[in-house]
């Protein structure tokens, strides 16, 4: 049994998070996808919003779950027996970062092999932290998010907005 990690802050779960997760997916026996709690981001959404719009985006996907960490990654990993972890490689720009994670991650624990997989190239451009101010400033995401992430964003960027 191959298990997986893909962790990420998801504030909020992309289109093209869930390209990468589905591609993952297809790989691997089973994939846990994982919200890091305490972010350094300072994240819009709680660790629960996080992980409930994860949850409803892979709904009906057998091998996918979804957990929340707080801590090491190579620390759960351990515990859940899993031998990779997944990241998406939007654009070169994305490399370096990754490039150390994967490192640093492998040199805290040499059995954990980080695979990058690129999402689809409609959604190089795409993160979250853009999502969330287009959202902010009124425009629409629909095209980003599935809909029920673009109403969990309504609903925090304008609170009397009444749910649709
Ligand atoms: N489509 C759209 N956006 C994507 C994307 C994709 N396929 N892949 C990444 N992104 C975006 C994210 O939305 C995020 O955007 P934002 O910064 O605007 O919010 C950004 O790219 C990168 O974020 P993400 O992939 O969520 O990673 P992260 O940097 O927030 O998370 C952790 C990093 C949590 C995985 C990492 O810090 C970690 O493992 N922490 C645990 C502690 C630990 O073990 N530390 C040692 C690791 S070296």
């Amino acid at each position: 049994m191959k298990t997986a990690l893909y962790p990420g802050t998801f504030d909020p779960v992309t289109y093209g998070h869930l390209d990468v997760l589905e591609r993952a997916a297809d790989i691997f026996d089973r994939v846990v996808v994982l919200v890091a709690a305490n972010s350094q981001k300072e994240p819009l959404f709680s660790a629960d919003e996080r992980v409930a719009m994860l949850r409803r985006s892979v709904r009906g996907r057998r091998n996918i779950r979804v957990d929340v960490f707080d801590g090491l990654l190579v620390s759960y990993a351990k515990r859940a027996g899993a031998t990779s972890i997944v990241r998406g490689l939007r654009a070169i720009s994305d490399f370096e970062y990754e490039f150390q994670m994967a490192l640093t991650n492998r040199k805290l624990n040499r059995r954990i092999t980080t695979v990058f997989l690129m999402p689809h190239e409609k959604y190089t451009y795409l993160n979250s932290s853009i999502v969330r101010e287009i959202s902010r400033l009124g425009g629409n995401v629909s095209q980003f998010v599935p809909p029920h992430v673009r109403r969990m964003l309504t609903l925090k960027h304008r609170p009397g907005t009444r749910r649709r």
